[in-house]
C-alpha cells in the first residue's frame, strides 16, 4: 500500500533481524547464517560452492527427503561420485557410517529428524565420525529445528540447513543455511547480489560503480535473492522471536506431553506405533499404522474431513503436534482413530 515507505533502512534492517533470531535459536553468529528460501537452497549452494576434486566421494542416505539427494547428483558430471548408506533403520547408527567411508569421501549429507518414520540421528556421533575422517558433515534440521535443542558451537557439524515453514511457524519460502566459518571461506560460488554491497541510495549518486564484494565471502554474499522479503521474512523474524521468547525447551516439554498422550491413547489392538517412543530418539513426528495397512488412507481422509491435520507418507499416518495444538485436539483425533 505505501511502496515508497521501503526506506534503506527497512531493507537492511529485516535481515539483520531475521539473522539474530536464527543465531539466538542454533547458537550461532548471525555472521554464519546465510538466509534462504528452503532447505534446497543452502544444499544447492554447498554443491555448486564447495571445491571439488575429480575422484571426490559424496555419501548419502538411501530414502531420505528428496532435497538431501537431488543437489548432488548433477556433481557426477564433475567427476564427483555419489554413494549411499542404505541404513538397516532409516537413518545410519555411527558404524553404518563408518563402514561406508572412504578415503575419497569429502562430504555427508543425512537429514536429522527422517521425515518418512520420525527416526532421530545420532548427530553427535556422526559429527565425530566425520570428523576423525575429515569428511565435511551436512545436516537438514527441517523436522528438529523448533523442537529439539540445537546448539551448534557443541556439535561436530559443519552446515545446518533449515525451513522456516515447519516447526519454527514461519511462512512457505523461508529457509536458512548456518556455515561454519571455514567451509563459508572455502566456496567457490559465482553470486553476488547488488543489494550485498549497494543500497538503493547507491543507485541515486551519479556514475556510482559496480563492484565485486571486496575482500573474502561472507555470509551475506550468498543470501537469496530479495533478501528482505518483507511479506516472508518479517512474519517469520516474528514467528522465531515468539518461540524463543515461549522457551525452545518450555516448547519441547509441551509439544512432548502431547506426543504422550497420542502414543498413551491409541488403541494397540488397532493400530502399531512405528516410531520410537522412547528416550532421545523420539521425535516430534509420530508414525502409526493401522494393523491392516491398507486402511491407513482411508483413515487419513476420514481424520482429514474431521478437521486433523496430519501427513499421509509412504503408506503411513504421520502426526506432528506442536505449541499450537492442545491435548483436546489430541483427544478428538484419538476418538475418530480408536473408532475407524
Ligand atoms: C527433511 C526435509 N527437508 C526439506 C524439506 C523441504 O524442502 P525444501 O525446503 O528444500 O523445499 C522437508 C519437507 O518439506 C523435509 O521434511
Amino acid at each position: 500500500m505505501a511502496p515508497h515507505e521501503l526506506t534503506t533502512e527497512r531493507f537492511s534492517q529485516l535481515p539483520i533481524r531475521l539473522k539474530k533470531a536464527l543465531a539466538q535459536l542454533i547458537h550461532a553468529s548471525p555472521a554464519d547464517i546465510v538466509l534462504a528460501n528452503s532447505a534446497s537452497y543452502g544444499l544447492h549452494l554447498l554443491a555448486n560452492g564447495f571445491p571439488w576434486r575429480s575422484g571426490d566421494e559424496i555419501l548419502l542416505v538411501q530414502g531420505d527427503f528428496p532435497s538431501d539427494i537431488l543437489p548432488w547428483l548433477a556433481l557426477e558430471k564433475r567427476g564427483v561420485s555419489i554413494r549411499y548408506v542404505n541404513p538397516a533403520d532409516y537413518l545410519p547408527s555411527p558404524e553404518e557410517l563408518e563402514a561406508h567411508l572412504t578415503s575419497s569421501t569429502r562430504l555427508f549429507c543425512t537429514t536429522w529428524v527422517h521425515s518418512f518414520s520420525g527416526k532421530t540421528a545420532d548427530i553427535k556421533a556422526l559429527g565425530e565420525i566425520c570428523r576423525a575422517h575429515g569428511v565435511t558433515f551436512v545436516v537438514n534440521g527441517a523436522q528438529a529445528l523448533g523442537n529439539r535443542m540445537v546448539d551448534v558451537s557443541q556439535m561436530a557439524v559443519d552446515a545446518l540447513v533449515g525451513v522456516g515453514f515447519k516447526y519454527l511457524c514461519g511462512p512457505y519460502g523461508t529457509g536458512f543455511c548456518w556455515l561454519r566459518p571455514q567451509l563459508l571461506a572455502s566456496l567457490e560460488y559465482n553470486q553476488a547480489y547488488w543489494l550485498s554491497t549497494q543500497t538503493s541510495d547507491d543507485l541515486g549518486r551519479a556514475g556510482a560503480d559496480v563492484f565485486l564484494p571486496l575482500g573474502p565471502p561472507t555470509s551475506q554474499t550468498y543470501d537469496v535473492f530479495g533478501t528482505a522479503n518483507f511479506f516472508n521474512f518479517k512474519p517469520w523474524a516474528a514467528a522465531i522471536e515468539y518461540l524463543l521468547r515461549q522457551g525452545i525447551e518450555e516448547i519441547i516439554a509441551y509439544d512432548q506431553k502431547l506426543i504422550s498422550c497420542l502414543i498413551g491413547g491409541l488403541d494397540r489392538k488397532k493400530y502399531k506405533i512405528l516410531s520410537q517412543t522412547e528416550g532421545s530418539e523420539r521425535s516430534n513426528l509420530i508414525f502409526i499404522s493401522h494393523h491392516d495397512p491398507a486402511r491407513n488412507e482411508g483413515i487419513y481422509n476420514l481424520l482429514r474431513k474431521s478437521g486433523i491435520g496430519l501427513a499421509y507418507r509412504r503408506g503411513k499416518l504421520r502426526f506432528s503436534p506442536h505449541l499450537y495444538n492442545t491435548t483436546d485436539d489430541i483427544n478428538k483425533a484419538l476418538t475418530i482413530l480408536n473408532a475407524a
